[in-house]
């Protein structure tokens, strides 16, 4: 066997094409010229990341994308070697898969490597099966109840459901709301209820109203991916601080505060995205004590305090606030209907005024139609039926994952165990493939995730991985789960560390 323990490659680092396709195309040329021949044994990726200067990243997707091609083959344990067929057939393994059923001294929150969005992008190809979005499945929408609702509404109210609406909300649908969160415990009138484009603008609007250029704000690390994108746009800084299994840590928060007094706190109390955690009720209780001490407000994040399945429920923290502290965000997205794009934020009347400015300027109001659409729902108990058959078909879907991620998630992965919301949190072993190493290859086998790196403020999280479960019914569940198991083992024989590994 022949040994290339050194690939002769120059890289045009300034150049418009990136690294792993330049490696792509010489590697490529090296075969089809004859300079490698078949059986040659290739650099580990590690070697010709170190000899090239390159990332390791760069180098694990251009040999992903050759072997996929047909141009080399992997062995488990052995190494990357040049295929004996050199001609790239496109055939790759022999696999073919398919889906069954279908400027500035600010400190910025850093952005996920864009080449790690571009790269989560590929979900979408046809033929993958995506864990990697944040939606809530579309065969839970109540399209008939919808229609039939839009239909009244449209009837009843004519051209005033098309016309311009009060920034504040449809006034209706406040009082609804105001029911509705009181039901979670949170008492308001509805001059407090401000409605929002979903959950996003809603933090949004918290973000422009509250913090301005250059201000900190503090999350949970991880924390949402939207949030970052807001503060990012809004040029606000960003410290996230670290998790553990009941949410944010208050020790570091506490230390943190003192050093530097941040302007707003964002967390995710119960159902926490992405790892799923829910604060327990003294930790609440703690964080509002903690924050009415400094005096800093915080913005509770409930989008998916309902989508419980399991265990007590327990008040959102504007329940428990007696100080007038919590902004709480939420919407009637993930429960029902994400692409009405009605939600809510409930907030004392120190920044009531403010949001509200903010959101005229920002669309003037939120759709009419949409709002009386939401309030009909809302009125007729469709919103309450939706939720408790949402949340029994949640935990069949939960309860299939978990036992295929037993099954097929490669050995030593850690994951949690949901009590709601709409994602696994897993961490593959650490002495193997990250993530994003093992990204395309998955998305070559026809399964995707989302990579755990993008959730953190500081770019931490190497092997994490974010599963939405509940976009599939059991059976792609379970093939998108052996997809990736098989994706990992693939990349994983790079890796010295890594005993022999059975395929599945
Ligand atoms: C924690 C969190 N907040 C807000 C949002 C945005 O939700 P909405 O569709 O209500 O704007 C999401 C969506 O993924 C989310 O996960």
């Amino acid at each position: 066997m022949f040994n290339a323990s050194k690939l002769a490659i120059q890289l045009d680092r300034d150049g418009e094409e990136p690294i792993y396709r330049q490696l792509i195309r010489h590697i490529r040329a090296q075969v089809e010229s004859g300079v490698l021949q078949a059986g040659t044994r290739l650099p580990a990726s590690r070697d010709l990341a170190q000899q090239l200067n390159i990332s390791r990243i760069s180098v694990v997707n251009a040999y992903a994308e050759l072997r996929a091609e047909g141009f080399l083959s992997a062995h488990a344990g052995r190494g990357t070697f040049i295929a004996g067929d050199n001609h790239g057939n496109g055939n790759g393994h022999g696999h073919t898969y398919t889906s069954p059923s279908s400027n500035t001294n600010i400190d910025l929150p850093s952005a996920p490597d864009r080449s790690i969005r571009d790269m989560m992008r590929m979900a979408r190809k046809p033929g993958v099966i995506s864990f990697a979005n944040g939606a809530p499945p579309n065969d839970f929408f109540p399209i008939t109840h919808v229609k039939d609702a839009i239909n009244t509404v449209l009837e009843r109210d004519g051209a005033q459901a098309l016309a311009y609406e009060m920034p504040e909300g449809y006034q209706p649908l406040r009082l609804a709301i105001r029911d509705y969160v009181s039901g979670l415990g949170i008492r308001c009138h509805p001059e407090q209820v401000l409605v929002t484009g979903g959950t996003q603008q809603a933090l949004d609007l918290v973000v422009q109203a509250l913090l301005s250029e250059g201000d900190l704000m503090v999350t949970e690390n991880p924390t949402y991916l939207g949030m970052i994108d807001i503060a990012r746009t809004r040029r606000v800084q960003v410290h996230g601080i670290d998790v553990d299994q009941d949410g944010i840590r208050l020790d570091l928060l506490e230390n943190f505060v003192l050093e530097t007094r941040p302007k707003l706190i964002y967390v995710m109390p119960t159902f926490h995205n992405p790892t799923g955690a829910v604060m327990p009720l003294h930790r609440r209780r703690q964080l509002i004590n903690l924050a009415a001490e400094h005096r800093i407000p915080i913005l509770e994040d409930g989008v998916y305090h309902e989508l419980r399945f399991e265990g007590d429920s327990l008040p959102p923290l504007k329940a428990l606030d007696e100080n007038g502290i919590v902004i709480h965000a939420s919407a009637f997205t993930k429960m029902m209907l994400p692409g009405m794009r009605i939600g809510y934020v409930v907030s004392d009347n120190t920044h009531y005024e403010r949001l509200l400015r903010v959101k005229q300027a920002a669309d003037i109001s939120s759709p009419s139609l949409n709002q009386r659409t939401m309030h009909l729902l809302l009125e007729r108990g469709v919103m309450s039926q939706q939720l408790m058959w949402n949340n029994r078909e949640l935990k069949r879907r939960r309860d299939v994952a978990l036992v295929a991620a037993h099954k097929y998630l490669p050995p030593g992965t850690r994951w949690n165990r949901p009590q709601g919301g709409l994602y696994l949190w897993a961490q593959f072993p650490t002495n193997g493939p990250t993530a994003t190493e093992v990204y395309i290859t998955a998305i070559q086998m026809g399964a995707a995730y989302a990579i755990g790196n993008v959730f953190y403020t500081d770019n931490s999280g190497n092997y994490r991985i974010r599963l939405n479960y509940a976009v599939h019914k059991p059976f792609d569940i379970e093939e998108g789960f052996k997809r990736i198991g098989r994706a990992w083992r693939d990349v994983a024989c790079e890796y010295d560390e890594i005993e022999k590994l059975p395929l599945l």
